[in-house]
């Protein structure tokens, strides 16, 4: 595949980081996503990790400044990628288009029933990230990742209470790329409620086009 440049939108849970990272083993794209860093420079216990815990834990956004400055190398290092979770704001579009330009915007939409029901139900392998759905994808042991043997563990932030607030956060200062990215001839949507394997389906189509 020719070193496309695409991002993925959507709301919390909506399958961004599954989608992103079967789309990476597929095409030999490099899967970029603001929230895996994050979540790394929290555990590492880095000066940004402890920024951004603040935010992460209340289910808010991280400052534009901190998320641009951190992405901005990694974006500018690599000829074709998925962005998962940037950007964001507008302002973290306009600071990307200045980066460089996008090929494609997919728009993975999920009612906010959904993502409630599929947050709730998350886990993620410690070792190497592997996501699951108790519900949905679910592991064969509760507590033990299917692929390495590694603890699995759910999100801090998939608590309810946050993640209410991680979805009017994402309607209030994400919602609006949905315009922003159209205005612009360069978005897709593919609806998010159905299976993953339909859903990657879809998105390689768009990605074939
Ligand atoms: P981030 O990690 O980016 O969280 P998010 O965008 O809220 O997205 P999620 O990771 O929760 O969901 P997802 O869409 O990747 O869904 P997944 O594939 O896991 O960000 C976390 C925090 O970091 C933010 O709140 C913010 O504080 C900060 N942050 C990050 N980026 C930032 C930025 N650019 N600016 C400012 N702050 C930033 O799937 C969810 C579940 O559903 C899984 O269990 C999965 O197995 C299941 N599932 C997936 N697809 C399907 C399907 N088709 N059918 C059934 N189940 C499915």
């Amino acid at each position: 595949m020719t070193r496309k440049r695409i991002a993925l939108l959507g709301p919390p849970g909506a399958g961004k980081g599954t989608q992103a990272k079967l789309i990476a083993d597929k095409t030999g794209l490099c899967h970029l996503s603001t929230g895996d860093i994050l979540r790394d420079e929290v555990a590492h216990g880095t000066e940004i990790g402890r920024a951004a815990k603040l935010h992460m834990d209340r289910g808010d956004l991280v400052p534009d400044k901190l998320i641009i400055d951190m992405i901005h190398e990694r974006i500018a290092k690599t000829d074709g990628f998925i962005l998962d979770g940037f950007p964001r704001t507008v302002a973290q579009a306009e600071a990307l288009l200045k980066i460089t330009p996008l090929d494609l915007m997919i728009n993975i939409t999920l009612s906010r029933v959904e993502v409630i029901k599929r947050l709730s139900s998350r886990r993620v392998c410690r070792e190497c990230g592997k996501i699951y759905n108790l519900l949905f994808n679910p592991p064969k042991s509760k507590t033990r990742c299917d692929l390495c043997g590694g603890e699995l563990f759910q999100r801090d932030d998939d608590r309810p209470e946050v993640v209410d607030n991680r979805y009017d956060v994402y309607m209030q200062a994400t919602a609006p790329l949905i315009d922003f990215y159209c205005e612009r001839g360069l978005l897709c949507e593919v609806d998010g409620a159905q299976p993953t394997a339909v859903v990657l389906e879809r998105i390689m189509d768009l990605l074939a086009g």
